[in-house]
């Protein structure tokens, strides 16, 4: 089961930019690829960076901690598809980012 959640506005989130957020006690990084939005668990599985506050280039970030690289569409780190970031359904209602995360059980 999951619950949708709003945590932000588009207006919050440029083309290209990425951002961390909240939803139901869950940290979730977003991003803007050239207008479609998508949502990554905000811990990097290295060393738990914050993804949400790496650098975006196209469809891919960099964790601002080590460098390691993650596409944001499937959440695969590049090179090693084995690590793997859990994505997020994302849903734009109006100027509202919606986000996906598991019910707390
Ligand atoms: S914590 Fe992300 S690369 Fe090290």
């Amino acid at each position: 089961m999951t619950k949708c959640i709003t945590v932000a506005k588009v207006a919050d989130l440029e083309p290209g930019a990425c951002l961390s957020v909240e939803a139901g006690g869950v940290g979730v990084a977003l991003f803007n690829v050239n207008g479609m939005i998508y949502a990554l668990e905000n811990t990097c599985p290295h060393a738990g960076g914050p993804l949400g506050e790496g650098t975006l280039a196209g469809e891919v970030v960099e964790c601002p901690w080590h460098g390691w690289r993650y596409n944001v569409r499937t959440g695969e780190k590049l090179g090693n598809p084995e690590i793997k970031v859990t994505c997020y359904q994302v849903q734009v209602t109006g100027d509202l980012i919606q986000v996906s995360v598991p019910l707390e059980s």
